[in-house]
């Protein structure tokens, strides 16, 4: 029995799409989301400033008390996550674009994918890239601008659609099969992403394998939390607008405003 939290952090609020799966998947645990929006979006800045902002997150979740840390962002997890696991004491799990189902799976030998350019850039990207880029086209495109939309609420807006359609175009013209989500704000644009593109395309992203991989290692440090009672969600953003997160989460959890 382990009541300490999870603590889950992201550069904004797309980090609630994989808060959810966890939740799904351990609905016992306590959790702390911390939602730095004040600095989003991570990805055009530089490998460092990424490094200190996931330090500044970290420190205040393991002030909470928290028993492992879930690095919610493909970005801050392809730039920081080896620091992270060598300086502090807790597991730490993170999320990155999910390549290899997709090269395994595609019949058009084609496969796009779609994160932020602090993903695409980093070294831990490319190693698993070109692990798996035998014979695949890999199209790889940065969604510039989608995660400040997000971010402001503008998640069906129509300048929404005409960022994702020119995104989308390279991709269509190599014909994939598969499309890679590679950022955690991005799986809430799937039901405008499923007009967009033809039938055949499947979407792949990484929210449940993670919430899965939580709970593998909770298990194997033996700090699951198997008493049934009401957990505490407690979910934290650095802008006094706390409505976006809050219907991200429909209403449900409160959202309170943290300075941090
Ligand atoms: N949710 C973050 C990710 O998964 C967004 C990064 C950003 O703020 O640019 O990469």
């Amino acid at each position: 029995m382990n009541k300490q939290p999870i603590g889950i952090f992201d550069s904004g609020v797309g980090g609630t799409s994989i808060w959810k799966e966890i939740h799904n998947v351990l609905p016992n645990e306590n959790t702390i989301y911390l939602a730095d929006s004040i600095n989003a979006p991570y990805g055009p800045k530089g490998k460092d400033k990424i490094l200190e902002l996931s330090i500044k997150n970290t420190e205040l979740l393991l002030e909470k008390n928290c028993k492992l840390i879930v690095v919610a962002c493909n970005t801050a997890t392809t730039n920081a996550i080896s620091v992270l696991r060598e300086r502090y004491n807790v597991p730490f799990i993170g999320i990155e674009p999910a390549i290899k189902p997709a090269v395994l799976n595609t019949k058009t030998n084609a496969i796009g994918i779609l994160a932020t350019k602090g993903t695409l850039s980093s070294a831990l990207f490319h190693n698993t890239s070109s692990l798996y880029s035998n014979g695949i086209n890999i199209v790889e495109q940065i969604g510039e601008g989608i995660v400040q939309l997000i971010e402001n609420g503008e998640l069906e807006s129509e300048k929404m659609n005409t960022l994702l359609k020119s995104y989308l175009k390279p991709m269509l013209v190599a014909n994939i099969d598969y499309l890679v989500l590679g950022c955690t704000h991005y799986p809430y644009l799937i039901p405008m992403l499923n007009k967009l593109l033809p039938k055949h395309v499947k979407i792949i992203d990484s929210g449940l394998a993670v919430a899965k991989q939580t709970k593998a290692v909770l298990k194997q440090f033996n700090l699951l939390n198997a008493e049934l009672f009401t957990p505490k969600k407690k979910f934290f953003i650095n802008l006094q607008n706390t409505e976006v997160m809050q219907s991200l989460l429909d209403d449900v959890f409160d959202v309170k405003y943290l300075k941090f």
